[in-house]
């Protein structure tokens, strides 16, 4: 029978044991992905339904976690839109030309990802049938404000100091841009919806780069419109504003059932921004990973009882795990979930 506690979470069921996934659970630390990259390049393991499915099913059956989550990156659904993209080995992403005008938002394309992306369509009905009496399906999309820092800067960025100024010299450009992702973001998921993924998350991964003010003024409008559209869906949602728990209490009343959240704020207090009602997922830091068992095992504890306060409680870490961690580590941190939590 199919394991469905990561569900009964999202719905706001008190479940023991907790339910545990890791966010980048198909990567790089694992040998067995390794395996598989060896033969082909990022993108193309991408965009071959065969390969994404088998990378994505690893995490499930060597570490035993409780939920499955599409392999594939935040940034595939920007190149339909007329952005060249590719991943230089060790330099992250690249995204040429960088959109920085009018005329460049203007020329980027809305398009049908069920045209242009049927691959993520395909990779995703491989996995529903492989998962049936598995685990559920998580799908993705990165959330526009992040979506839009990769393309005005053209790849990673350390201040978005390109994006920052479209966002105060140019402000409608900076509108226009959000609303075009906006729109992309919502098509995105809603065809993985429709593919049958059962819960997605919107991965607002440089949130924490914004002040309160300019995040409700500029960027959360989208965000709502993206959960607002996505409502009459009956799949659970999860938002993850990384380095955003000053932002947790503005973003409290979007339509989605549980929120992310990263190491630097306990999970009793982020409940409370929250409102009390909500379903978190976190928050071990990636790099206590490192720590001996008996040390990671308090950090667990403390974590399960700090959740414990929130409506419901799915645990993760509070960013991706790092190709440095040794993958018996992070089956390790399940074990142990599973185990101090039943
Ligand atoms: O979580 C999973 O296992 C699902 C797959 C997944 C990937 N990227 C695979 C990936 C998901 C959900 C993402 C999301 C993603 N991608 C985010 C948001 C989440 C976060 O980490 O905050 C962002 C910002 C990206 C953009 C991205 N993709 C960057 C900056 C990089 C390079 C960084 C690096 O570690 O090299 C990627 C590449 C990438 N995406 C890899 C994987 C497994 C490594 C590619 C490889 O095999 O070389």
């Amino acid at each position: 029978m199919k394991n469905n506690r990561f569900l009964r979470a999202l719905a706001g069921e008190k479940v023991r044991p907790v339910p545990i996934w890791i966010m980048r659970q198909a990567g790089r630390y694992l040998p067995e992905y390794q395996k598989v990259r060896g033969k082909t390049d990022f993108l193309t393991l991408c965009k071959t339904p065969e390969l994404a499915a088998e990378v994505t099913i690893q995490p499930v059956d060597i570490l035993g976690v409780d939920a499955a989550i599409l392999f594939s990156d935040i940034l595939i659904p920007l190149e339909p839109m007329g952005i060249e993209l590719s991943f230089k080995e060790g330099h992250g992403p690249v995204l040429e030309p960088p959109i920085r005008s009018r005329t460049e938002v203007e020329r980027l394309v809305v398009h049908d990802p069920n045209e242009t992306c049927k691959f993520v369509r395909r990779t995703i009905e491989i996995l529903v049938a492989a998962l049936a009496n598995k685990v559920p399906l998580i799908g993705f999309s990165g959330a526009p404000f992040t979506l839009a820092t990769y393309m005005v800067e053209g790849g990673s960025s350390r201040n978005f100091l390109n994006t920052k100024r479209m966002m105060y010299e140019e402000p409608i450009t900076f509108g226009q841009l959000m609303t075009k992702l906006t729109d992309v973001t919502i098509r995105y998921l809603q065809m993985q919806i429709e593919a049958g993924v059962e819960a997605i998350q919107l991965f607002d991964t440089w949130a924490g780069a914004l002040s309160v003010t300019d995040y409700t003024t500029h960027v959360l409008p989208h965000v709502e419109r993206i959960f607002n559209a996505l409502s009459h869906y009956n799949v659970p949602k999860i938002f993850f504003a990384f380095g955003g728990c000053h932002l947790l209490s503005s973003i409290k009343d979007l339509e989605c059932q549980c929120f992310g959240i990263d190491w630097r704020t306990p999970l009793d207090v982020a409940s409370q921004l929250l409102g009390g009602d909500k379903v978190i997922q976190g928050n071990l830091d990636p790099i206590a990973l490192f720590l001996p068992e008996a040390q990671l095992r308090k950090e667990v504890d403390r974590i399960l009882t700090e959740g414990r306060c929130a409506r419901g409680h799915v645990f993760n870490l509070g960013h991706g795990v790092l190709p440095q961690i040794p993958p018996e580590k992070v089956k390790l941190l399940v074990e142990l979930v599973h185990e101090i939590s039943s």
